[in-house]
């Protein structure tokens, strides 16, 4: 088995090391840029220790795809920032707000069509199986970054719908990234759907600690405008839980009325056009959030999907040590700021 200190080292190593083509520099300096400017790692994290769980040693045949995940990850986050009109990641300007949207557009098409490259390194046996998992995610995630943009113009959507939103852009690639590990290791089915579920519950917390970080997060840590969600009237899940709750305590008049959910629909009203305009709304939605309890509220939600992962990861069998590698990874990501 591998152990974690090794994953890490690996990581390190596999990331220090990528290798891009040079010019033109117009469209590669910007993915260098990307990975250098180094992300928290999470997928290809992932993606290592599920192989870990059935192999005694690292290959060309998993770092290649665990880096593809990565750079395919890194290139959705290059037009999201488009798509988002942010201007700093990972404590540093957006590709978009550093070059031009032009840029961020074709570096990030470059960096997508790099990921199949390296995806195309796994096993050949198994490489059809691998690019339809990698294939089917990568669509999902476009159709869950659409229904971001489309709620934005929704004043309101439903749990269920925000659930589903983030389970396509978000979750199914922490779901593939495990389950990818695991195939490539050649576990059998069952080992790799559970770590799909596994990795999937954990995405759905992932998310919903992005959206509680945005909003209650250290920007100088959090690396991200704080407030970008609320100036851009997101459907998160701090949103999406205080118009339901706030509507029921506004019913049950346990909430004085300029903190209920009419409040909340008049504050997504305010104007963005500038800096003290955005500040204003910033603040006063999350007076509004803080009086409803939904931060408290969505801590407790990211508690929950992580005892659904732990319970998916329970089941796979693997025994005690290999489960409590799965849990001190689920805790890394429970305890994050960034
Ligand atoms: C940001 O992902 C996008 C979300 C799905 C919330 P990460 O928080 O993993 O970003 P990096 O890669 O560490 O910068
Ligand atoms: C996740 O949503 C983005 C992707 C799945 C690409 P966000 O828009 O919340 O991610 P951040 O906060 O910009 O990293
Ligand atoms: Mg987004
Ligand atoms: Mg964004
Ligand atoms: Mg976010």
């Amino acid at each position: 088995m591998i152990n974690e200190a090794q994953i890490e080292d690996t990581l390190k190593e596999l990331f220090d090391n990528l290798d891009f083509t040079a010019e033109p520099a117009g469209l590669y300096d910007p993915l260098r840029y990307m990975i250098s400017i180094g992300g928290k790692h999470v997928r290809p994290r992932l993606c290592l220790l599920a192989y870990s769980m059935f192999k005694d040693s690292f290959t060309e045949e998993i770092l290649q795809p665990a880096a593809a995940i990565e750079i395919f990850h890194s290139f959705t986050l290059i037009h999201d920032d488009i798509m988002d009109r942010a201007e700093m990641r990972r404590g540093m300007p957006t590709v978009a707000t550093k070059w031009d949207g032009n840029t961020a557009i074709l570096s990030g098409d470059v960096m997508c069509i790099d990921s199949y490259r390296r995806i195309a390194k796994a096993p050949a046996a198994i490489l059809p199986e691998v690019l339809e998992l990698f294939n089917s995610t990568a669509a999902q995630v476009c159709e869950g970054q659409q229904y971001d943009m489309d709620f934005e113009h929704d004043r309101e959507v439903p749990m269920g719908m925000y659930m589903k939103m983030i389970g396509l852009k978000t979750a199914v690639l922490l779901g593939c990234s495990a389950k990818m590990g695991a195939m490539i290791a050649g576990a059998d089915r069952r080992a790799c759907d559970y770590l799909y579920k596994f990795g999937y519950n954990l995405g759905l917390a992932f998310q919903i600690t992005d959206d509680y970080l945005d909003t209650f997060g250290d920007q100088s840590v959090f690396g991200k405008t704080i407030g970008g969600d609320i100036t851009n009237n997101k459907k998160t899940w701090l949103l999406t839980r205080a118009l339901e709750k706030g509507g029921e305590m506004e019913k049950s008049g346990v909430i004085a009325p300029e903190y209920g959910r009419k409040a909340l629909l008049a504050a997504m009203e305010m104007p963005v056009a500038n800096g003290q305009e955005r500040d204003a709304k910033v603040a006063r939605v999350k007076e509004i959030y803080e009086t409803i309890g939904v931060d408290e509220d969505a801590k407790y939600e990211i508690i929950k999907l992580h005892a659904a992962a732990m319970d998916c990861a329970g089941l796979i069998g693997l025994g005690k040590v290999r489960y409590e590698m799965l849990h001190r990874y689920a805790d890394r990501l429970l305890g994050r700021n960034k």
